[in-house]
């Protein structure tokens, strides 16, 4: 429903925003951005919540003072609860959902965690962890579905290689936290278990950190004394939800898109452009006004939800040119497909290695590798909060 073409109002729109299957991101953004205003939708709890989709206003929500990360506030738009996932904020620990100052005590012990420097010295585990993953696929035969072989794999992986976790637990780690995400594809009670079971055992790594400290980030995060223990537990299950899917997106949809732009093959130019031509995690910066704020001319109440769509402005004609076409050689590097401000990913670096490195090793390795379905047949995933593929059936 519409009525700002009538001059009466915002643009009303029904909530889910997007419908499985449909285009990523939806045609209707562009309707939606050349509005003047805002977007108004209304959650199924009767919530209201406002839609940002040009860029330089989305960057306007992200760092303004007036509006907060954080989901105890009334009015914030819990979309887990729309989607059946359990509110995992409520979890010590979990900063993303904390304001200044409360938030920066964690991010200040995390930042050097993900630096370029301390990124670098990962890279020969995560091209082992690639390598490996590509060996399999060799051995098992001339195809395989990407998506469970390949991409979703490699971030866990790598995540429970950086918290210390012994190589003899990261099958253990790494299914439990596949079915703790795939929304779609487990039911609510082994997701109930799968989390139960990595608490249980992220508690456990935690106290033979204590008593056994390694060259490992939770070791590092308890010697510095800032995060106690019990939020720290937090803190690795945010890691660990935060870098899985998003990253298994992006590595299956961008190894989509060099299949389809060939000519982009080997160049690394197409990591960041992939990150901002899918954008998939769409949905995932959720806020909420704390006090009476003005965006776009929309006087907003305090108490009232707010949704930055990056997607919706990383397709902003105003801060990308030709923003529809997959140009890795396009000059402007401000996408928002991590966020912006305080919040902004912490695991970028890490992303971009992962990605890199996962394109360069597939193709170098598999020079034959082709989709074994017509692209418009891939089963596009859209879970409510994130985008990316169902499967990804190829051969060589
Ligand atoms: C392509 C993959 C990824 C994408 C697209 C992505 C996207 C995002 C976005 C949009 C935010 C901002 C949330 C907000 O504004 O509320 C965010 C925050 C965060 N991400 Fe990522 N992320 C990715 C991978 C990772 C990885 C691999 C890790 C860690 C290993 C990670 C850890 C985090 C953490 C800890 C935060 C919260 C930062 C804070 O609140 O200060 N992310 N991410």
């Amino acid at each position: 429903m519409t009525n700002s073409e009538t001059g009466t109002g915002p643009r009303s729109v029904e909530f889910p925003l997007r419908v499985p299957g449909e285009a990523f991101p939806p045609p209707r953004y562009e309707e939606y951005r050349r509005d003047p205003g805002l977007v108004l939708t209304h959650l199924p709890n009767g919530n209201k919540v406002w839609l940002v989709t040009r860029h330089q206003e989305v960057r306007a929500v992200l760092t303004s003072k007036k509006i907060s990360s954080n989901p105890s506030h009334e009015g914030f738009p819990h979309i887990s609860d729309t989607i059946g996932v359990p509110r995992p904020e409520q979890i010590p620990g979990w900063f993303v959902g904390l304001d200044s100052p409360e938030h920066d005590r964690f991010r200040k012990a995390l930042i050097p965690e993900f630096t370029v420097r301390r990124v670098r010295t990962m890279r020969p585990a995560i091209e082992r962890t690639v390598d490996e993953r590509i060996d399999a696929l060799l051995a098992a035969g001339d195809s395989a579905d990407l998506v469970a072989d390949f991409a979703l794999p490699i971030p866990s992986l790598v995540i429970s290689a950086l918290l210390g976790v012994p190589p003899v637990d990261r099958d253990f780690f790494e299914s439990r936290t596949r079915t703790l995400v795939s929304i779609r594809t487990s039911t609510e009670q082994q997701r109930d278990l799968a989390s139960r079971e990595l608490l249980r055992y992220i508690n456990r790594l935690i106290a033979i950190k204590q008593d056994w400290p390694g060259e490992d980030l939770v070791s590092r995060l308890l010697a510095t004394g800032g995060i106690s223990a019990q939020e720290l537990t937090g803190v690795l299950m945010l890691l660990l939800i935060a870098g899985h899917e998003t990253t298994a997106n992006n590595i299956a949809l961008g190894v989509v898109t060099l299949l389809l732009n060939p000519e982009w093959i080997g160049d690394e130019r197409a990591v960041e452009e992939t990150l901002r031509f899918h954008s998939v995690a769409d949905l995932v910066s959720l806020r909420v006004a704390v006090e009476d704020v003005e965006i776009a001319g929309q006087p907003i109440k305090a108490g009232e939800g707010i949704i930055p769509l990056v997607a919706a402005a990383n397709h902003d004609p105003e801060a990308f040119a030709c923003p529809h076409a997959f140009d890795p050689a396009r000059t402007e590097r401000h996408h928002v497909a991590f966020g912006y401000g305080v919040h902004q990913c912490l695991g970028q670096n890490l992303v971009r290695a992962e990605m890199e490195i996962a394109y360069r090793r597939l193709f170098e390795r598999i020079p034959s590798l082709e989709l074994a379905v017509p692209a418009e047949e891939l089963p596009l995933k859209y879970d409510g909060v994130l985008c990316g593929l169902h499967a990804l059936p190829v051969r060589w």
